[in-house]
């Protein structure tokens, strides 16, 4: 596995702006607190006058202070809403029930303006529309500096720019600084507004897409700059994206959603190696491989369902190869899964090997989902494979039962402590 490794080009923040920013100084200090962050029965559904549009279904995830979950999923998944909706980026046209914890405080539903910022802050997919097109970008740093106390003067703010934009690896960061948005290129762009996003050093970090518009090399020095933060300050991080490979490179946990539904986890390693739901497994079989014949990459056959759109059983049910009657009549499960990630970088940088799960670790525990149950594979165990096309949903009585059962199953573990779970 390959692993974001350094900590080149950290700041040198003071104990005096961490204690600012409304915690205890020090990674370590703050790690065995319980999650940075929890996320329960999160559910969003946008009002519209034609009815109401469920986009996020009863996703539930833990992480921990140094912890990273990566949510993957095709396009339409419900990721961007996910983060969105724990940082109460939604107004009136959108009911979001369930809880959001922020070490241990319900934030849900609260003032969000006092977190954000040096408590929850948001790399959000479109870095053109976050930045202010009529300022420079170093007027807009110094101003986050100034307005959460992070910098005292505005001289001593002006000076902080410059060193987070050549955090994020910008090469002339005080010509950038007297940039408008407009004159960067969009890589650039992306880079200045996770200046931005990390400039108070904020406890837990949703970065959706951060890499999608960079190269490789700069890719790899935006993970080596969350993988630095984490280490330092005990930032939990929840990353968005679609590339698998950014997914590989960070390690830590993995959530694929589908359909608004969280429908696996664990830790990533595990996930790509050895994916447990079809769907999953579908998208890895898409994936493109160096050097493999013209013609040879699985398709995953069908389309999600069209936003908000009701179903009575499993959301994948039409496009899985493995459906069985009961999957269009019975919504699956959730069943609570411990996903144990790898450390955070150690001082000198390097990534700990990730860790495999052990039933009797439950203390070591970093982050913590609950996912939809598929409850033919819980059923067989077997690793469920991918063809180029969608079989017709089988009318099969003893599937039907196993599945039925299976998830019965799901429902009952779902009752039992989550800390005895483990991901398989
Ligand atoms: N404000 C909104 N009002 C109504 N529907 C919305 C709103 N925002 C998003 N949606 C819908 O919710 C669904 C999920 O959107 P979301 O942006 O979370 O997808 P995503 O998984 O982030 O996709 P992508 O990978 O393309 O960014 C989409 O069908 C989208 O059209
Ligand atoms: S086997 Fe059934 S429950 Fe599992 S993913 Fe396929 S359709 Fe959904
Ligand atoms: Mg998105």
């Amino acid at each position: 596995m390959t692993t974001a490794t350094g900590t080149r080009g950290r700041p040198a923040t003071t104990d005096k702006e961490r204690a600012t920013a409304g915690r205890p100084a020090g990674a370590d200090s703050s790690r065995d607190a319980g999650p940075a962050l929890a996320v329960e029965h999160l559910t969003t559904v946008f009002t519209r006058s034609g009815g109401d549009v469920p986009v996020v279904r009863d996703v539930s995830f833990e992480v921990a202070p140094g912890g990273t979950l990566v949510l993957l999923g095709e396009s339409g998944s419900g990721k961007s809403v996910t983060a969105r909706s724990i940082l109460g980026l939604y107004g009136a046209g959108a009911r979001i029930t369930g809880s959001v914890r922020l070490d241990g405080r319900e934030i849900l539903g609260g003032d969000m303006r006092a977190l954000r910022g040096p408590h929850l802050a948001l790399v959000p997919q479109d870095p053109a529309g976050a930045l202010d097109p009529l300022r420079g970008i170093g007027s807009q740093l110094v101003e986050v500096l100034r307005t959460h106390g992070v910098c005292e003067s505005r001289a001593q703010a002006r000076e902080r720019a410059l060193e987070l934009l050549a955090l994020v690896g910008i090469p002339h960061p005080a010509r950038v600084a007297r940039s408008r948005p407009h004159e960067l290129s969009g890589g650039m762009r992306q880079r200045a507004v996770i200046a931005i996003a990390v400039a108070c050093d904020p406890r837990v970090l949703i970065a959706d897409e951060p890499t999608t518009a960079l190269d490789v090399t700069v890719q790899a020095q935006i993970l080596d700059l969350f993988a630095g933060l984490q280490s330092r300050l005990g930032m939990a991080l929840i990353l968005v994206t679609h590339d698998v490979g950014v997914a590989e490179q960070l390690g830590g946990g993995i959530g694929v959603m589908y359909a608004g539904r969280l429908v696996e986890s664990g830790p990533a390693a595990q996930v790509l190696r050895d994916p447990r739901h079809p769907y999953t497994a579908g998208l890895l079989a898409a994936l493109p491989t160096p050097g493999a014949e013209r013609g040879s990459l699985a398709v995953l056959p069908g389309r999600p369902p069209a936003t908000g759109e009701d179903f009575p059983g499993c959301p994948f049910a039409p496009r899985c190869a493995r459906a069985v009657s009961a999957c269009v009549q019975v919504p699956p499960g959730l069943e609570p899964v411990v996903v144990r990630i790898p450390e955070p970088p150690s001082e000198d940088g390097a990534l700990a090997p990730a860790r495999v799960p052990e039933a009797d670790a439950a203390d070591e525990t970093s982050a913590r989902v609950r996912r939809a149950a598929c409850p033919v594979v819980a059923a067989d165990g077997a690793t469920p494979s991918v063809t180029g096309a969608a079989v017709p949903v089988a009318d099969d009585a003893s599937g039907s039962s196993d599945a039925s059962d299976a998830s019965d199953a799901s429902d009952a573990s779902d009752a039992s402590d989550a800390s005895e779970a483990v991901v398989r």
